[in-house]
């Protein structure tokens, strides 16, 4: 997977992807990421992104031409067929991302992620340039880049690989819908909270069904939604 994302505060990602299971891929080469900035496509002086909206109002929207141009260039740079790349945008209005967007989006070979802000992007963009709205949640945050951030470290968990146990995946939160089963490590009595017997009785079939019932309850107790929503599953 080739993941694209457009800024215009390319710094701002310096260091989120140097930890972790996204530094560790990318050190693999198990995708490949490359931070644009916005400026830097802009023909107009001063490499300027944003002006007043058309009819008045508060605050900047997000000229078009940056935009169209650097999802042009890096569509017309890259091998790929337009079928295997989606050009996403991070907004409020979009979808709100599950973990079943999540896995769809994540059998594109090519994304574009382009990071809004202001007070948004000019609506020529969502038209006629991207193929997928995103949101990471009912409120707003100052810009997409954060979102993007989310975005990519979800996707990039799910890339063949990338996480040593394959099968940490499957038994993750969210995966079959249900929420992952409780945890203890070492030590065992700590300030008399202790570890249930069940997790050091070395019975694997009876820890697994243990596991599956806390998992259910803890769903049903904490997000019932998710057991209603087949969208999650
Ligand atoms: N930009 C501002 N708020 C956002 C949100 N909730 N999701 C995605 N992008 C955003």
């Amino acid at each position: 997977m080739q993941i694209d994302i457009l800024t215009i505060f390319p710094d701002m990602f310096e260091s989120v992807f140097k930890y972790g299971v996204i530094s560790k891929a990318l050190e693999k080469k198990l995708f490949t990421l490359k931070i644009h900035n916005l400026r830097d496509f802009s023909p107009l002086k001063h490499s300027r992104v944003d002006d007043e909206p058309y009819g008045g109002g508060p605050g900047m929207v997000m000229r078009p031409e940056p935009i169209f141009n650097s999802v042009r260039e890096i569509i017309k740079r890259s091998s790929f067929e337009k079928k295997d790349i989606n050009v996403i945008l991070l907004t409020p209005e979009g979808e709100k991302l599950n973990q079943s967007i999540m896995s769809s989006i994540s059998s594109f070979k090519k994304l574009i992620i382009i990071c809004g802000r202001y007070e948004g992007v000019d609506e020529r963009i969502k038209k006629c340039l991207v193929d997928k709205l995103i949101s990471i949640g009912d409120y707003v945050i100052s810009g997409g880049e954060m979102a993007a951030m989310v975005l990519v470290d979800g996707l990039v968990r799910l890339i063949p690989g990338v996480l040593g146990n394959i099968e940490s995946l499957d038994k993750e939160s969210f995966s079959g819908n249900l929420l992952d089963y409780p945890q203890y490590t070492r030590p065992f009595d700590f300030e008399g909270m202790k570890v249930p017997d069940i997790l050091l009785s070395g019975n694997h079939k009876k820890i697994t069904k243990w596991r599956k019932e806390r998992a259910k309850a803890k769903t049903e107790r904490l997000r019932p939604d998710l057991l209603e929503n087949k969208e999650n599953q």
